[in-house]
């Protein structure tokens, strides 16, 4: 009989300080009006002084178990999804456990961008099922502010930080039907960050750290791609459009977003937005859509829920649940 991982809570954690788009007004040449137009965000959540990936993922951790009537030490394996690690190493994983007080448990991170939270999912579900591993946290976490050029208007109007926990339990009962993850590294032209620790960093504020995106070529590749995992997902499970619930999607940009709906023949009401509050939060986006659609009562056990990102590599990846 097929061991399930299964959803058992989730959780999650956004900055107090909010940056509207009256606020970006001010900092570079656009406008309110242009930034909802072309993205759907109205505000996005900053990290101040003291907040970092690490204290963000705990503090969605602790929701995450609190709401699974679960202690740390029972724990044994966490993975976080991230591109904006406190350090170079330890890794996220590493400081999280320090913080939560379960060592010796399996802890680790994956980098596959905005496809963070997917990842990681992918990879947890794939330990649970083995039946190595008993009780997973999966962590979807950034502070992508850190490094956004905040002279660059195409860019800094995107990003937002946050972070979100999901602990998974193995059951008999459907739980995670399949992830499919994919790459494809010969476009790392269009969405990148610009140095590197072996690349080396230079001698600018911020070691020159920043995103650079060709927004237009990322947003066609995003929606053909989106398209056709959808696509693939359902052909795997044997199901049909009318079959999913719920659209999970990574929150990137409304307008890529209801493409992607449109593909599933799907109403925006059953599509779980946060865009317009949080902006772009890569690896925590699919996960904070899932804890607030989860926490509001929207989604219900029994429910199947499609779960889909794209990012930077470029990666992309899709979670089907049955939740
Ligand atoms: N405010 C006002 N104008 C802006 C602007 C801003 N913040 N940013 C760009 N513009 C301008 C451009 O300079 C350009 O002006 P021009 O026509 O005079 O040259 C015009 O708006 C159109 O720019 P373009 O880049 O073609 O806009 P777009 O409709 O593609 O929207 C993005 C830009 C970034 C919102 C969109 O391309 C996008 O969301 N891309 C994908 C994002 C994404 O998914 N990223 C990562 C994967 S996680």
């Amino acid at each position: 009989m097929r061991t399930y991982a299964r959803i058992s809570s989730t959780g999650s954690a956004l900055p107090e300080k909010i940056l509207t788009n009256s606020d970006l007004e001010k900092m570079v040449d656009t406008d309110d009006q242009w930034i909802q137009d072309r993205t759907g965000i109205k505000q996005r959540h900053v990290a101040v002084d003291g907040e970092t990936t690490s204290t963000l993922a705990v503090q969605a951790a602790k929701q995450a178990l609190q709401r699974a009537n679960m202690t740390a030490d029972e724990l044994d394996l966490i993975v976080v999804g991230t591109t904006t690690p406190d350090l170079v190493f330890p890794s996220t994983a590493c400081l999280v456990q320090k913080a939560l007080g379960c060592p010796g448990i399996t802890a680790f991170d994956v980098n596959a961008a905005c496809s963070g939270s997917i990842y990681a999912l992918g990879v947890a579900d794939k330990f649970i099922q083995t039946g190595q591993h008993k009780k997973a946290l999966v962590i979807g976490a950034e502070t992508l502010t850190r490094m956004v050029d905040w002279t660059d208007r195409a860019t800094c109007v995107l990003f937002g930080d946050g972070a979100s926990a999901i602990i998974l339990e193995p059951s008999q009962e459907p739980g995670i039907l399949s992830t499919h993850l994919h790459a494809d590294g010969s476009h790392d032209d269009l969405l990148n960050a610009t140095v590197g620790v072996s690349s080396g960093l230079k001698n600018e504020p911020n070691g020159g750290l920043k995103i650079r995106m060709k927004g237009n070529e990322v947003f066609k590749t995003a929606v053909l791609t989106l398209g056709k995992i959808v696509t693939q997902t359902l052909k795997a499970n044997h199901m049909k459009k009318s079959d999913v619930d719920w659209l999970i999607p990574h929150q990137a940009n409304l307008r890529i977003i209801a493409a992607t709906a449109k593909k599933l023949n799907m109403d925006m009401d059953q599509v779980i937005v946060t865009v317009d509050k949080h902006g772009n939060t890569s690896a925590a986006s699919v996960g904070l859509a899932l804890d607030e659609a989860i926490s509001s009562g929207k989604i219900k056990r029994g429910e199947v829920l499609l779960l889909e990102a794209f990012g930077g590599g470029f990666t992309w990846g899709s979670a089907l649940i049955k939740y």
